[in-house]
């Protein structure tokens, strides 16, 4: 069995190259360079080249390095009828939880209040919050956000979540479809964007939806920064309808260095580090897939090309 590898990162290539080798002894994996004639079973690619499928025939699988495929669909057309499949957790949900408990306790616990009073040596205690009064909106309840739904809830926020299907998550009030965003969007004090960034979700946090969080409000994005218009988020924060935003990711990175966002008081930049992909669990993911279906087994993660995700 043959796997083609492609990153663009020449200092993670070999990593990925000897995590796959361990977690599927049985394959080839041989990474992607230009010329390269030599037909693959699988592919396992991040952000790939336009090129690295031309010449590929027998191709069973494409595994897509990440749990967003977007990047991937717009650099390269997928080979008819053959499944893109994307990383499920692979060790993301656990960092996702700690990343979002710190940034929902941070503006709860008024720690961006405290830190703005040391920069002016103050001692001033702020009026604790209650919980009851910080509903936490998870925008995306899929593998990651039900993940961090429960991580919040048993923290004894409440919780809200929304996604396209209905789901059921114990401990979440649970919101679906376009009917119900505004209703979701009115009742969370802090949102947390984990939506994957396909035709409909590019641009949903925009004037008119960031104006329907309580005045107050909080942003937390890390999903994609397509998700979000930046001007309209600028423009919330700077009418003091918004009271923060935390920002992992942007529409391009790394955010260049005379973006507003940088200096901005309100604003708190992390560099795409939310959650990083765990290459062993993720080879060992890939590897486990690629077993199901050389057996003729149905396997989880399967993207559906036409919702985008
Ligand atoms: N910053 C980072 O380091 C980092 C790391 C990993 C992932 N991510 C981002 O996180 C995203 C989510 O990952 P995941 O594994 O949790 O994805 P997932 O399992 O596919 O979950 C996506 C969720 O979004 C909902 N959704 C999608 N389109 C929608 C729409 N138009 N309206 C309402 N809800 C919609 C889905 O609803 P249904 O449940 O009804 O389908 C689902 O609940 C990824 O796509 C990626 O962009 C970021």
């Amino acid at each position: 069995m043959r796997v083609l590898l492609y990153t663009p990162s020449s200092k993670m290539l070999p990593e990925w190259r000897d995590a796959l080798a361990r977690a599927l002894p049985e394959a080839e994996v041989r990474a992607w360079e230009p010329g390269l004639a030599w037909r693959a079973d699988y592919a396992a690619l991040w952000y790939p080249a336009a090129e690295v499928l031309a010449g590929q025939r027998g191709l069973k699988a494409i595994f897509n390095l990440g749990a967003g495929v977007e990047a991937l669909l717009k650099r390269i057309a997928l080979p008819p009828g053959v499944p893109l499949i994307r990383l499920e957790d692979a060790g993301m949900a656990r960092q996702m939880a700690e990343y979002l408990t710190w940034a929902v306790l941070r503006y709860f616990r008024r720690l961006d209040v405290y830190a703005a009073q040391q920069s002016r040596a103050e001692w001033k205690l702020q009026r604790p919050l209650r919980h009851a009064d910080f509903p936490v909106g998870v925008m995306g309840v899929g593998v990651l956000g039900t993940h961090v739904a429960r991580a919040l809830a048993a923290l004894g926020f409440p919780v809200l979540g929304w996604s396209r299907g209905r789901k059921q998550i114990d401990g979440v009030r649970c919101f679906a479809g376009p009917a119900e965003l505004d209703a979701f969007l009115g009742g969370s004090r802090a949102l947390v964007c984990m939506l994957p960034h396909t035709a409909d979700t590019g641009g949903i946090l925009d004037r008119r939806t960031l104006f329907k969080l309580p005045a107050g409000g909080y942003v937390i994005n890390v999903a994609r920064g397509g998700l979000v218009v930046d001007d309209d988020l600028l423009a919330a924060l700077d009418a003091g309808h918004l009271a923060g935003a935390t920002l992992d990711v942007f529409h391009e990175e790394p955010l260049p260095a005379a973006h507003p966002y940088w200096r901005h008081p309100k604003v708190l930049i992390t560099p795409h580090a939310s959650a990083i992909t765990h290459i062993d669990a993720a080879a060992a993911q890939i590897a486990g897939k690629i077993r199901r279906l050389e057996r003729g087994e149905p396997v989880t993660g399967v993207v559906d090309l036409a919702r985008g995700y």
